[in-house]
């Protein structure tokens, strides 16, 4: 089912949601891999991920077809916490998936969050982005894989309602202050985040029904909605949603 210009999958539950996320994750590193020998990913955090992760190290038939030491992992948003800390993605996609994959660390590229100032932490994490893609300052680096969640709120990566970084055009990645939890965030902003060759949006569950019928259906407001910010300047969107979150679709199948 098409809306716009991004596809919407609407799949029986979360299992077969993480298992359809592998498969495209996986057919998307072959595609990329038959013109270049290194793959981007972005991940989100949250918890809807976590099945993904786990499945993509725990099934044999795709753990062992996923070249690991070619992938550079990545993250959309990061808590600004430590490393080790329980609220941290980093933490979670590490010790549910990249450590049993035995990823190197130099294809971990995490947000330095350790650092007290969270600004300092964008603009180390901006230079990090600009190396690995060697690019220039003014240059956005094109990932191959941007993986996002919908918040019940409307939003996605750390882009949250009403926040300073909905707004941000021209940074790659931002310390946002967000008022409700009292605390920045870290994350990428919406033209880097749309200038990745495949997005996939992975929603599930009955509480994100109201939310995601209002970004895909509802009236284009983006400060209300800030998923509403992920359009692709050049490459695909795939709604990845169960049934669940697709209930108050009015397309849904
Ligand atoms: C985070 C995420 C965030 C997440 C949504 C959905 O740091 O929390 O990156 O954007 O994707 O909040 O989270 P759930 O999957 O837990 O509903």
């Amino acid at each position: 089912m098409k809306i716009g210009g991004s596809e919407i999958v609407v799949l029986e539950d979360s299992t077969a949601l993480s298992r359809r996320a592998a498969e495209i994750l996986v057919r998307c590193i072959s595609e990329t891999f038959s013109r270049k020998q290194q793959f981007s990913i972005a991940l989100s955090g949250g918890s809807t991920p976590k099945a993904l992760f786990s499945l993509l190290v725990e099934d044999g038939s795709f753990r062992n077809t996923i070249p690991w030491e070619k992938i550079h992992f990545f993250w959309g948003d990061e808590r600004h916490v430590a490393p080790q800390d329980e609220q941290s993605n980093y933490r979670m996609a590490n010790e549910i998936m990249l450590a049993k994959a035995h990823v190197r660390t130099e294809n971990i590229h995490r947000m330095p969050t350790e650092q007290p100032d969270a600004g300092k932490v964008a603009q180390d994490y901006e230079q990090e982005l600009l190396k690995f893609f060697q690019l220039t300052t003014n240059q956005l680096p094109v990932f191959d894989f941007n993986l996002l969640g919908l918040g019940p709120d409307g939003h996605t990566a750390s882009l949250f309602p009403g926040t300073r970084a909905v707004c941000e055009k021209r940074r790659l990645v931002v310390a946002n202050w967000v008022e409700k939890f009292q605390t920045h965030r870290l994350t990428m902003t919406a033209p880097l985040l749309n200038n990745a060759d495949t997005i996939v949006f992975l929603v599930s569950g009955e509480k994100k029904a109201e939310v995601l019928q209002k970004v895909l259906e509802g009236g284009h407001q983006p400060d209300l909605l800030p998923a509403q910010l992920i359009r692709p300047t050049h490459g695909r969107l795939i709604w990845l949603v169960d049934r669940a979150a697709a209930s108050r679709l009015s397309l849904s199948v």
